[in-house]
């Protein structure tokens, strides 16, 4: 496309630290007892307030300078604006990543936004104001990592170099999501699950795996990020929403992770895991695995 990716970069990055101050404001309102917390499907699905008003600003702010871009955000769509995918410029928009988090006041929390073109990322901004870390990625341009401020230090991702390729899950540090749906059968099977990835025992077919350990952020966003940066040796989640992964996905990417949206993929109950590039599917699987990088990944067990 002959979009100017790094000029679109620079404006995002401005924008996504202007937010980053609404989403701070936002996080001592809602400590106190007056503030509202709604209830989105049910009563561990949380929106605030300042869901709705870091989407507004950001949409109004991409709106005036982008005119003719389609826009996709999280509280937008909750309240029935659904605008068709297409294959035009469309942001992607999660303005409070981690929303649980954000209620709780655990600083795991991040503004997400991303930008497609024929329905794939080509840039991605994550922002967490509480870390004050800023995470971009643009296709074919690297990913990096910016802390403290605009005038912070900014690094390549991933920091290993040459990056080191994915251990064996025995040697790996794992994030994992529990989600929303509290049902006794999906529950029951994501918890059989991580249990098989941690359990020193060989069960049946299965065998011990026993990975370093599960870590589960409550925000689909730093997961990506952290899988980029190298902390994470992966990440698995099935169920998020198009605005949790878009800007993670270009910026997982290119930091040399793979991601993939389409299943096979890995199933714990599988002794292996397949890969794939995501495509299309990114819009709308809610399943995702996005691995660190590099090297022969096929059959990993
Ligand atoms: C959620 C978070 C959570 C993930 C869910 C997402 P929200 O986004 O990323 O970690 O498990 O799938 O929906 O509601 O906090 O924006």
């Amino acid at each position: 496309s002959d979009l100017d990716l790094k000029s679109i970069l620079d404006f995002t990055v401005a924008l996504a630290y202007d937010a980053g101050k609404l989403i701070i404001e936002g996080s001592e309102a809602i400590q106190q007892p007056a503030s509202v917390v709604d209830i989105k499907k049910n009563a561990v699905d949380l929106v605030t307030e300042y869901d709705v008003r870091v989407e507004e600003l950001v949409k109004e702010r991409l709106g005036e300078k982008y005119p003719s871009f389609q826009f996709i955000g999280e509280e937008s769509y909750a309240a029935g604006a659904r605008p068709e995918w297409t294959d035009e410029p469309t942001w992607c928009v999660d303005p409070i990543d981690g929303t649980t988090n954000f209620v709780h006041g655990f600083p795991m929390v991040a503004l997400s936004i991303a930008l497609l073109v024929k329905r794939r990322s080509v840039l991605g901004v994550i922002y967490n104001p509480f870390l004050e870390t800023l995470y971009t990625g643009i296709k074919d341009g690297g990913s990096y990592v910016t802390r403290g401020g605009p005038e912070g230090v900014r690094r390549k991702l991933p920091f290993a170099n040459p990056p080191q390729p994915f251990p064996s899950l025995s040697k790996a540090q794992l994030a994992v999501e529990w989600g929303f749906d509290r049902r006794i059968p999906p529950l029951a099977a994501r918890a059989e699950s991580f249990h098989r990835l941690v359990s020193d025992a060989a069960n049946g077919i299965h065998k011990a795996r026993m990975a370093h350990s599960l870590r589960s952020l409550g925000t689909s966003a730093m997961n990506f990020v952290y899988v980029a940066q190298g902390a994470f040796d992966m990440y698995w989640e099935i169920g998020p929403w198009p605005w949790d992964v878009a800007a993670g996905v270009i910026i997982a990417q290119e930091a040399g992770g793979l991601v993939t949206g389409s299943h096979e993929v890995f199933d714990a109950s599988k002794d292996t895991i397949t890969f794939g590039e995501v495509g299309e599917e990114i819009l709308t699987s809610r399943k995702y695995l996005v691995i660190r990088p590099i090297g022969d990944t096929e059959n990993e067990t």
